[in-house]
């Protein structure tokens, strides 16, 4: 009889145990970039994830209470995989436009850009008017070619799956001209040593955009808790030391 009691109060005692260690686990997310935006998000030699982006997620993920676990995901359809759940964050130097703000919700910001001109080192422009009639690459649908478009200037684009590519032709004499972001052509300008001297940004946009992480529309939980490690990660002095190991001057 006492043994029966006993029998069931542990076996109660375990269901407790269990239910609070399943509230008690962190929420885990799934976080897709593009890893072919240096130094925000690319590849390391073992083919994972890296750069200031997925640094920077996994410290509001910390910051925050909940978990990621990061994917590589092509730019090309990385939208259309965040509005049908396939992942919860596209953490991927994503633009906050209001065009994406009709279908998406995004954090706060957590980067400012510019738009930049990549020509071969030595050549120049003074406006983006001088690209008139000109080969022009950068990534398939970024700000950089929306702001070509945009411009009215006519020009030839050539839209590519990954904007170091048109970085390969423009070396090569394939294309005139790349624009993408500022961050990323410094990146290429200035820290990859087989690109010293021969490539240099020659213009910069003064239009400011802002990077967020993008959710599903409606996913307001997720953006205040984004928001929150956000927040505490510039507060806390981790975003300075993330800006100082990637970005640099
Ligand atoms: N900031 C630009 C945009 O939002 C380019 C982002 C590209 N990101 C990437 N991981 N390839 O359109």
């Amino acid at each position: 009889m006492v043994r029966g009691i006993l029998k069931k109060c542990a076996v109660a005692l375990l269901a407790v145990f269990c239910l609070c260690g399943q509230s008690l686990a962190a929420e885990k997310y799934i976080v897709a970039s593009d890893c072919t935006w240096p130094p925000f998000e690319m590849l390391n030699d073992q083919k994972q994830p890296t750069g200031f982006a997925i640094d920077y997620i996994r410290a509001v993920a910390k910051a925050a209470g909940f978990e990621v676990e990061n994917r590589n995901i092509a730019w090309d359809g990385i939208f259309g995989g965040v509005a049908t759940g396939q992942y919860d964050i596209v953490a991927s130097s994503t633009t906050i436009t209001e065009e994406r703000q009709k279908q998406f919700d995004f954090s706060d910001p957590y980067f400012e850009i510019v738009q930049a001109v990549i020509l071969p080192a030595g050549k120049s422009i003074k406006s983006l008017e001088d690209l008139k009639g000109k080969k022009i690459g950068g990534q398939v649908a970024t700000t950089g070619i929306f702001v070509m478009r945009k411009s009215g200037i006519s020009c030839e684009l050539k839209e590519y799956d990954d904007v170091g590519l048109a970085i390969q032709d423009l070396v090569g004499g394939r294309i005139d001209a790349v624009i993408c972001d500022n961050a990323v052509a410094k990146y290429y300008a200035h820290k990859k040593k087989d690109y010293l001297d021969k490539i240099t940004i020659a213009y910069e946009t003064e239009d400011k955009e802002l990077y967020g992480f993008t959710v599903k529309k409606g996913r307001t939980d997720l953006v205040n808790k984004l928001n929150e490690g956000i927040r505490k990660v510039k507060e806390s002095g981790v975003e300075a030391k993330l800006l100082k190991k990637w970005i640099g001057d």
